[in-house]
């Protein structure tokens, strides 16, 4: 069931497709203010938890801490953050009573989840228009499924989209595409795509290809093709400024970038240089640049990320010009200590700056509406840009395309995935923690960067974490420009590595029938513990396993200098190793259990009376016999 509820007249986000009355608000169940900002206000018992917020720090029950839905190009995920780069504005409350709320509302929402009071929960919006989404259902699963049936089914990528996939800020070279694809093949380590950063490009311009470096690309891309890898190149929001570049001067004419008070382009730099913002909540606009995939498209790829699109800005032309004009006051003056931080909050103050983002426009419909008011879906509306085009015209199931900003509603389209994290080992647990938030809000196809972003990666800590990346239906090994090489084949002997990726395409039909199935119903791949059992104590206070379909459990390492971990099995398992193609099978009572577990061994627990298909070991899904299969008990 399913109540909406409606304040002043909200923006049409286009979070929701299924027709709902809307009710009196007399009637919504919590409490609800209307003075500057719209506050949202009720208590909650002791034992209560919550769910959801999608991508967002600390725990899967996210009661305790402040959140704010704000799109953020954040790159610290660390505890003291309050938003990531998506805004995902689903909770579900649990205990004696149960319900979910969706705030449906593009600005900026904090949420005091009993942070400041310690059995209060206030969503405070910035501002007075929205709609309100009360939904109530038999258990978490079926909040779940209610909220999830009224946004629509969620984006299924093309099959090999479930392999494994590598990638690299810094690759550049034709040669080092070569590489990447030869030194997997020869030391038996699976592979299906390799990512072009931004460094493919010429110049940082969207929808371009240096020719210096990839003098062929069509043929290029074909004979990568030909050897079963797909080539996914990245797309920034920013189009660079440039006389003569197609693309930026079309833009500029049609009126299509974002702009200022005044009526001139809003610009801002991002890797390229001085960009124009594409004005992607305007109709016209965002059909157009939709369109501009297909300079690429035309030429064989059938795979994007869209990045920097909360939208990162890294300084805006007039940000910078103030900055500037404060150091020129201070320059040849005595600075003190103050004077000191001054100087630094002036320039750090530059980036993402609240003061560009209420300074900028979008023509919507012939009105001009502030950025600020809408910023949660800029990214969102630039990947439904490019994912309603491609189904268009090549049909669903046939790109593959995911974002890093999103809101809810582009999980139709797309898929996302979690940004710039660090290669720590508290990030294999946020990356886990993060997978049932992100699907309660329908996105499925998603991941981590596997190995970590930010920092060098070391050869365990790699190993560990593809160990939960095997599950992950996004399954990406991505770096930072100038950290530590970490492909698969960079740390000396690769028999560990191949044996754990080997499992993922032993894995693929279970996951990706899971997957598919959850896309159709309206389900979760990945569920907290305490969903399926609300009535065990310990598995309600479980945070680092997770439920994956109906079949199994999944409990990774994600400690250093550990063999093994303690283990909650809220029902007599089968306790699963699987390495290459081994497979060691342990019945496990229901309890506390501390199991081993070699480096190259994946983790599984089955639930008695359930079986799961296994494929024989394969170099990439083109290869992958998915017809003659075992099962595992
Ligand atoms: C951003 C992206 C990252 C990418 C980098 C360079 O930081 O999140 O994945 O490698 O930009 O394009």
């Amino acid at each position: 069931m399913v109540k909406k509820f409606r304040i002043g007249s909200p923006f049409d986000t286009e979070a929701v497709i299924e027709k709902i009355e809307i009710s009196d608000t007399k009637d919504f169940p919590l409490g609800l203010s209307l003075g500057e900002k719209a506050v949202l206000k009720f208590n909650i018992e002791k034992d209560d938890m919550i769910f959801g917020l999608g991508e967002a720090v600390r725990g899967i029950n996210k009661r305790g801490w402040i959140y704010e839905s704000w799109c953020s190009d954040e790159t610290n995920h660390t505890e003291d953050k309050r938003s990531l780069y998506g805004a995902h504005n689903f909770i579900v409350v649990s205990g004696k009573e149960k319900f979910g709320l969706f705030v449906d509302f593009p600005a900026k929402i904090e949420w005091d989840l009993c942070y400041s009071e310690c059995d209060e929960v206030k969503i405070t919006l910035d501002g007075k228009s929205a709609d309100f989404y009360y939904i109530k259902g038999k258990n978490e699963r079926g909040i779940v499924r209610e909220f999830r049936r009224i946004i629509g089914k969620s984006y299924i990528p093309p099959f090999w989209a479930f392999g494994y996939q590598q990638s690299c800020w810094g690759y550049a070279k034709q040669e080092d595409f070569v590489n990447v694809r030869e030194n997997h093949r020869n030391n038996n380590l699976p592979l299906d795509c390799i990512y072009m950063d931004i460094d493919y490009m010429e110049r940082f311009k969207d929808f371009t290809v240096n020719r210096d470096l990839f003098p062929d690309f069509k043929a290029f891309v074909d004979d990568m093709k030909a050897n079963n890898i797909h080539l996914i190149p990245i797309i920034d929001a920013g189009v660079k400024k440039e006389k003569g570049y197609s693309v930026y001067e079309e833009g500029h004419e049609k009126g299509f970038f974002c702009k200022n008070a005044d009526g001139t382009d809003f610009e801002c730099g991002v890797w390229p240089g001085i960009v124009g913002l594409p004005d992607f909540l305007n109709k016209d606009a965002r059909r157009w640049f939709g369109s501009q995939y297909d300079a690429l498209s035309d030429l064989g790829i059938d795979g994007f990320w869209n990045d920097m699109n909360e939208p990162a800005i890294f300084y805006s032309v007039d940000g910078l010009n103030k900055a500037m004009k404060k150091l020129d006051d201070i320059r040849g003056k005595d600075v003190d200590i103050w004077g000191f931080f001054g100087i630094k909050d002036a320039l750090m103050g530059v980036q993402n700056s609240m003061d560009d983002y209420s300074n900028f426009y979008h023509n919507i419909d012939g009105k001009l509406v502030c950025h600020k008011d809408v910023h949660n879906l800029y990214g969102a509306f630039m990947t439904t840009a490019a994912g309603e085009y491609f189904e268009e015209k090549f049909g669903k199931e046939k790109k593959l395309i995911f974002s890093r900003a999103s809101y809810i509603g582009a999980h139709r389209t797309s898929g996302i995935w979690f940004g710039d994290n660090f290669s720590w080992w508290s990030h294999i647990l946020l990356n886990l923690k993060m997978l049932p938030s992100v699907n309660m809000c329908g996105f499925l196809y998603c991941g981590a960067d596997l190995g970590g972003f930010n920092n060098n990666v070391t050869r365990d800590l790699l190993l560990r974490w593809l160990t939960l990346g095997v599950f992950t239906p996004l399954m990406r090994n991505h770096r930072a420009l100038g950290t530590r090489a970490q492909e698969a084949y960079q740390f000396g002997d690769c028999k560990e590595f191949s044996d754990v990726l080997s499992v993922r395409y032993r894995l693929i039909p279970y996951i990706y029938s899971t997957f598919r199935r959850c896309s159709e119903e309206d389900d979760m791949m990945f569920r907290p513990l305490s969903f399926d059992y609300p009535d065990d104590k310990i598995a309600r206070e479980v945070e680092d396993q997770l439920m994956l379909g109906d079949e199994c459990m999944i409990a990774p390492i994600y400690e250093q200098n550990k063999n093994g971990r303690t283990v909650y099995l809220p029902e007599d398992m089968s306790f699963v190793k699987l390495s290459g193609e081994n497979v060691k099978i342990e019945k496990l009572k229901k309890g506390i259990h501390y199991i081993s577990v070699e480096l190259n061994e994946v983790p599984l627990f089955i639930k008695n009376g359930k079986n799961i298909p296994l494929a024989k070991p394969a170099l990439n899904t083109a290869e992958l016999d998915t017809e003659n299969l075992t099962y595992l008990l």
